[in-house]
């Protein structure tokens, strides 16, 4: 898969995420992360059909919300999605969270996988006892897991884990959303300016040193391109290792086990 591609989280306007995408493949980028929660399947499939790019020579992810885990309800959300897409398959399929029937939807997609109407089948946000549980009891291990990771929650024993166990790691939140003021976190910056470089330049270059698959959202045309140009430069192995200090070992976000995020989760309910 490409290392880098490009994020469509909440760029929830159709014709905002249209535009985007449009601009992202006429920047380079080959690879889109989408997912039937971000409702922008339908968005994403016009910007691909009007580009004229061939179909195989895009990279196209989405994910399966957990109000459609199950075997059967999987095959029916894989129709709805490769429907918006306006696609007859997918280069990666992922199961969005770890809740819900997830061993149910794994077997759809294995399925999915074997026809050939999926290439890949992974999933998102699994603890490490989850990943290693999904696999232990099924055919097919996941080729992918997406994880929040970042500076400030690197995922550094998670990663080890999960690449003993042939499971590349994808980054979701490449740059935190911004949290913790990342862009102008002072480490950071002082390891750009080195480089002439900005620091979302710097961030991603360090995921992808450490083999981590990163696909940033922008829906500014010139940061799309300032996010592409990350394979002229290295880091050094001395900054990278200053870069380590960051991790705070916790989710700027939420922690996936938390209760009130499982309930609250899966009372998120997509129509069929
Ligand atoms: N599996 C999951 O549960 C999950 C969860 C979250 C995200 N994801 C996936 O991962 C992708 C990326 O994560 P994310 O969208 O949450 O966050 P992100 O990529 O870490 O950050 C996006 C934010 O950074 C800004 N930004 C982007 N490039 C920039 C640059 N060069 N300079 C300054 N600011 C910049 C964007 O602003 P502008 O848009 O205004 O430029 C936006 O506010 C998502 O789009 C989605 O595909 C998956």
């Amino acid at each position: 898969m490409p290392l880098l591609g490009f994020g469509v989280y909440q760029i929830d306007d159709a014709k905002e995420c249209e535009r985007s995408v449009s601009d992202a493949l006429e920047v380079g980028y080959r690879s889109i992360d989408t997912a039937a929660a971000y409702n922008n399947e339908l968005a994403v499939g016009n910007a691909i059909k009007n580009s004229g790019i061939p179909r195989n020579d895009l990279f196209l992810t989405t994910k399966i919300w957990v109000s459609d885990t199950g075997y059967e309800r999987t095959l029916r959300a894989f129709e709805r999605s490769i429907k918006k897409l306006q696609t007859d398959y997918l280069d990666l399929f992922l199961i969005h969270q770890p809740y819900g029937d997830v061993y149910g939807s794994w077997r759809a997609m294995e399925e999915l996988n074997r026809k050939g109407m999926v290439k890949a089948i992974g999933i998102s946000n699994f603890q490490t006892d989850r990943v290693i549980d999904l696999i232990i009891h099924n055919t097919i291990t996941p080729a992918v897991n997406q994880i929040e990771t970042h500076p400030f929650n690197q995922q550094i024993e998670a990663q080890k884990f999960l690449q003993e166990n042939k499971v590349q790691v994808e980054s979701w939140g490449p740059f935190a959303e911004g949290r913790n003021n990342l862009f102008t976190n002072e480490l950071l910056v002082s390891i750009a300016k080195k480089y002439d470089k900005s620091v979302a330049q710097v961030t991603l270059r360090w995921l992808i040193q450490i083999g981590i698959v990163v696909i940033p959202k922008t829906v500014h045309k010139q940061r799309m391109i300032e996010n592409l140009l990350v394979f002229d430069f290295e880091i050094s192995p001395e900054d990278m290792s200053k870069i380590v200090r960051l991790d705070t070992k916790t989710s700027s976000f939420f922690d996936h086990r938390d209760p009130e995020m499982v309930k609250r989760l899966s009372g998120y309910v997509l129509p069929e």
